[in-house]
Formats: structure tokens, C-alpha cells, sequence
């Protein structure tokens, strides 16, 4: 199937949902947003930034995709993946961006982790869908073509489904990444969550968003 034939169901129309589906929509696919409200301000605006995209209940854009984006807090995790109804994503690819954060302190800190993960969580909503974590380490800006002043940074990913890896990294080429790293099965999100933990808290330190990581001397 072509690109063009394809549909994401981006769940969620925030930072990363909107970045996540003008680079996907820049690539022919046709976008579908789940959304809570689908006449409200923001639904608007994210549709203004996305020339083509469309926006639905969640449980319409779940059905409508052949492949999904987790773009939702922590917060409203299970809600939205309730909402999107785990029947409509059975068998389909989905990519979770999600975090943990817990905000309740002021700077956000890991809600679960070391036994658990938002990526398992995800899995555990949605058993019958191939679900991989990425896209959680990077500011919503460099999810697209991500280059930063000293290069561009690695990707790392996790997910049960092989096949469900090699989708994501191809579209990771696609958006300009080199291959991304793979951590092994959903229970490896625990170490992406950490990891972005160590992103966030680096922003908060230095009031500074825009950087990445990347593992130098890997094995070729
Ligand atoms: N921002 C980043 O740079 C970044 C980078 C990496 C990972 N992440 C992770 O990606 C996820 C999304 O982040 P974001 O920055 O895009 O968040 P955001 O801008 O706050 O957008 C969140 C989206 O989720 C929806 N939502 C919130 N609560 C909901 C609920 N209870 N039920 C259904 N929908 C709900 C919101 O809809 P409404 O408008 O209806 O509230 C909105 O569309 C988070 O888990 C975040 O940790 C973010």
C-alpha cells in the first residue's frame, strides 16, 4: 500500500500531535486526528497547520487509520485510548510518544517506572495492536527532521511486533532520522521514559529545549 492510500490517526492534537501529522502528511499520508472536541478551538488550529487533515471522535479516527500515533498525557492516557476503543486498533501499528509526567509537584516527574512503563500500558489497553514506543525522547519541534548544531541525534524504539519496527523505521527515515535504536520488547519503554526524564529535566535546568541524544560508537 502507498503512502497515499494510508491514514494516521494521530490521537491527541497538541504539540506532538500536530508536528507529528505534518510530517506524516508531507509524506502523502492522509491524517485523521482524534479529538475529544472536534469543533473546538484547538482542533481548529491543528487542523489550520495541516493542510488535508481531518478531525474525528477518537473511536472514528481509530477505525478510519491503518496505522495510530499516541500523542496523549499521561493524564488522559487511558481515557483516549479507552475512547479510541481497542477493537478499532486490533492488528494496526501504534506508535506511542507518550510520557509518564506526573506534573502534580510543578516540574514534572516520572508517574510510574522501573516495573512499568506508559508504552506497557499502552500495550496492556490495546493487546491486539502492535504497539512501539518513540518519538518520547525528542522535543515535538525535531520530531521531523530532526538536525541539531552538532548532528542529528539517534532514535531509540520498543516494541513486540518486528514487523510493527521496521514500519516505524522506515517512516524515521523518512522523516530524516538515521536507524533507529531498537531496546528489544514494550518493556524496554521503562528505559525510554527514563531517558526522556533525563531530557526534561535537563530543559528545566537549563531553560533549554532543543537538544537530543545520540549513542556514539555503535555496532555496525
Ligand atoms: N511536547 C513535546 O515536545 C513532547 C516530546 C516527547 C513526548 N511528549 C509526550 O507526548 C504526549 C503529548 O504531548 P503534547 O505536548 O502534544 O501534549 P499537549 O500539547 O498537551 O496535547 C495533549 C493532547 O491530548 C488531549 N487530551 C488531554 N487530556 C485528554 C483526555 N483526558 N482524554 C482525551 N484527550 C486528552 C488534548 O486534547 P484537549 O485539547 O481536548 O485537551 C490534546 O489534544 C505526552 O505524553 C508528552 O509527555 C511530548
Amino acid at each position: 500500500m502507498s503512502n497515499t492510500a494510508k491514514t494516521v490517526a494521530v490521537l491527541g492534537n497538541g504539540m506532538v500531535g500536530v508536528a507529528v501529522a505534518r510530517g506524516v502528511a508531507e509524506l502523502g499520508y492522509r491524517v485523521v486526528f482524534g479529538t475529544r472536541d472536534t469543533a473546538g478551538a484547538k482542533t481548529k488550529e491543528a487542523l489550520a497547520a495541516v493542510p488535508g487533515a481531518q478531525a474525528a471522535s477518537f473511536a472514528q479516527a481509530a477505525k478510519q487509520g491503518d496505522l495510530a500515533f499516541v500523542a496523549l498525557p499521561w493524564s488522559g492516557l487511558e481515557e483516549g485510548l479507552r475512547a479510541a476503543g481497542a477493537g478499532n486498533l486490533a492488528g494496526k501499528l501504534v506508535i506511542d510518544a507518550s510520557n509518564p509526567l506526573d506534573f502534580s509537584q510543578g516540574v514534572p516527574r516520572l508517574a510510574i517506572g522501573h516495573v512499568d512503563s506508559a508504552g506497557e500500558r499502552v500495550q496492556d489497553l490495546l493487546p491486539e495492536a502492535k504497539v512501539v514506543k518513540a518519538f518520547n525522547t525528542i522535543t515535538a519541534a525535531h520530531m521531523v527532521h530532526p538536525k541539531l548544531p552538532d548532528g542529528t541525534p539517534d532514535m531509540f524504539i520498543a516494541g513486540n511486533d518486528d514487523g510493527a519496527k521496521a514500519e516505524v523505521s522506515d517512516l524515521l527515515r523518512a522523516f530524516g532520522w538515521r536507524a533507529p535504536i531498537d531496546m528489544g520488547d514494550v518493556t524496554a519503554s521503562r528505559l525510554l521514559e527514563a531517558l526522556a526524564m533525563l531530557w526534561i529535566s535537563y530543559g528545566f535546568r537549563n531553560d533549554h529545549w532543543s537538544h537530543g541524544f545520540s549513542l556514539l560508537g555503535q555496532k555496525r
